[in-house]
């Protein structure tokens, strides 16, 4: 695949830029978070950036896909990878989902419908654990969109906040 090539995939399937994900890459290799849950799969790419790092200490990650086309995308791109062991794929609204686990994940990375992240929030601070970290993408590039988001942040007692203007913006959430 050309460069070009490769810049038109990153784009048509909404990826993030490599600034941010260098950022996700190392809090993840310093906190070696045990259950990583990421909102947003599309066609696995972050997914498998972050499993690379993962994948050293026994990490997993847990990926949701609205889309059948991209979860079927993503479900190859990261056997291919060898990161089968690593990440499991899972199908359908993220929200739904979300709402059906229980308290369990260490790190909770949000990158899937800007309009839907408040409701994506009110679920992360329920299933993150003490100690914990949430990181949601577009903070920048989606500022409008998410008002909302922004306010349910400011408003949560447990959150402390970390707003990184890099690439299309990304907030670190620490939460107690
Ligand atoms: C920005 S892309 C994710 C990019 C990916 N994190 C990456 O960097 O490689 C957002 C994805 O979220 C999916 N999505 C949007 N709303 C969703 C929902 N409610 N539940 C699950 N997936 C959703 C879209 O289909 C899209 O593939």
């Amino acid at each position: 695949m050309s460069y070009t090539q490769y810049m038109e995939s990153m784009k048509e399937y909404w990826n993030i830029d490599s600034a941010a994900i260098q950022v996700l890459q190392a809090i993840i290799h310093a906190k070696k978070p045990k259950n990583i849950l990421e909102v947003g799969t599309s066609n696995g790419y972050s997914a498998i950036q972050m499993g690379n790092i993962a994948s050293r200490y026994g990490g997993k990650i847990t990926t949701i896909e609205f889309f059948e086309e991209r979860f079927q995308l993503a479900k190859k791109n990261i056997a291919e990878e060898g990161l089968s062991e690593t990440i499991e794929v899972l199908q359908g609204d993220a929200v739904e989902i979300m709402r059906d686990f229980s308290p369990s994940f260490d790190f909770i990375f949000l990158d899937a419908n800007k309009e839907e992240y408040p409701l994506y929030f009110t679920q992360a601070m329920r299933l993150i654990s003490h100690n914990g970290i949430i990181v949601a993408d577009n903070t920048v590039s989606h500022a409008k969109k998410l008002i909302e988001f922004f306010q349910a942040v400011a408003l949560e007692p447990r959150a402390t906040t970390l707003d990184l203007s890099i690439g299309t913006g990304l907030v670190i959430i620490t939460v107690d």
